[in-house]
Order: structure tokens, then sequence, then C-alpha cells
């Protein structure tokens, strides 16, 4: 049986109260799937402190690469992990697009590594890209430029395409599972052990059960459809 594993990045949505009360409900549902919630930073504590007593997981959406310093408006995963984050996104498509980076996300990954989290290092293409054949260029671009100084311990991969992203359109099951094997026969060739690779874009309960069936997918990140807990708990019982 494959070992699945549910992530939810819930990008700047909920408030502390939303998140409290959103927990409250997941955690009657008692799952016992592996889960992993991105709250916005602002939210991080009330997420830890409603899910101490369960299996759920919380990690961060972005981080500096550094312990601490003078970084204004910037987070530290360590500070983080001394609250009880487990995780961070690393490369999530929104903070390439949105936030131009590129060369830092190596960094991030790094230090994420260093200190004993898990990095979720995200990569996709855009339509363009895909619609003029350059899926397997591009992927490989951000996995040697993302992965430069990681190492294969604390890691997992999220496979987003950009098009997939929050519009409703998910990538096929065999899409996604190209996609996945690409990164995998990569990953094997740069001697990485096995990593889990998740599938992210407009998963929902409609799609979840057809997607968790391809050999190479091993999980999801689920944006949109996280955010309600009946649908997320539709997600994680595929
Ligand atoms: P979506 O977002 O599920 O709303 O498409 C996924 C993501 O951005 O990680």
């Amino acid at each position: 049986m494959k070992h699945k594993i549910f992530a939810a990045n819930w990008k700047m949505y909920k408030n502390p109260q939303a998140t409290r009360d959103f927990f409250k409900k997941m955690i009657s549902f008692d799952l016992k799937a592996e889960m992993i919630f991105f709250p916005s930073a602002l939210c991080v504590e009330a997420a830890i402190e409603a899910t101490k007593s369960s299996n759920i997981q919380i990690g961060m959406q972005n981080t500096y690469p550094q312990n601490e310093g003078a970084f204004t408006g910037e987070n530290s995963s360590a500070t983080a992990k001394s609250m009880g984050c487990t995780s961070v996104l690393v490369g999530h498509s929104e903070r390439r697009s949105l936030f131009h980076e590129n060369e830092i996300l190596a960094d991030k990954v790094q230090f994420v590594q260093s200190i004993g989290m898990k990095a979720v290092f995200c990569l996709g293409e855009t339509l363009e890209q895909r619609e003029t054949n350059q899926t397997e260029k591009v992927l490989s671009h951000q996995l040697e430029t993302g992965l430069s100084k990681a190492n294969s311990e604390n890691l997992m991969i999220a496979y987003e395409p950009v098009w997939a992203i929050g519009t409703g359109k998910t990538a096929s099951a065999a899409q996604a599972e190209a996609a996945h094997q690409f990164i995998s026969q990569w990953l094997e060739k740069k001697n990485f052990k096995k990593t889990p690779l998740l599938y992210g874009g407009s998963v929902k309960p409609e799609n979840a059960a057809e997607l968790i069936s391809q050999p190479h997918i091993s999980g999801f990140l689920v944006g949109g459809a996280s955010l309600d807990p009946e649908s997320f708990k539709k997600i994680c019982s595929v």
C-alpha cells in the first residue's frame, strides 16, 4: 500500500480564529492520514496550539535562509521549528512569479534541511512552456538550480503546473504522472533517495482518486480545496 501524504497550502487565507475553528472540525474526523498544513505565518501559533494532541503537522509557507538577523519583514523557519513546525514550502510558483524568487531557492532548501526541517520543494511549468514543449527542460532547470545544495534527507517535491494552480484546470492524470515520472528519474540519476512526490494544482474531491492511483504520485499539495474541512477530508480519504 502506498504511503500517502496530504499537504494543505492556505496561502494568505484564514485568521487565527478561523484556523482554530477549522482544526476543531478536522480533528473530529479522526483521520489517520499523514497531513501537513501550511497556514500563513501569523496563524502558525494558533495552528500549533489547535493540533497539539493530534497527528497533524504544521509548516511554514516560506522562510528566509538564516536563523535570525536584520531582515525586516521576513520569517525564519528556525523560529517556526522552535514553535513546533516540521516543514517549509520552498519555491511555490507564487513566490517565483510574484516575488521573483529564483537563485535564493537553493539556499532556502539548504537552510531548511540544515536545521532538520523538511523542505517541500515546489516546481512546475507555465502554460506557454507546456504548449511549446518545454516542460521537461523547465523542470530539469528548476530541479538543477533549486536542489543544487540539497540532500535527499528531509525532502519532498511538489509538482504544480502553474496553469493548474487556482484555475480549476487540473492536469490530467496522465499529464501529472508523466511529469512525476520525469522528476523521479531525475532524482534517481542524481542519487537522491526515494523522495515523496506530491501533485498540486486544482486538486479536488472529484479528481483526487484518479490522480492518487498514478504510480509516481504519492500525495497532494492542495490550495483552495483545503480551506474547507469537509472537502479536505474527502481528499485525505482517497
Ligand atoms: P490550488 O492551489 O489547489 O488552489 O490550485 C495549489 C497550490 O497553490 O499549492
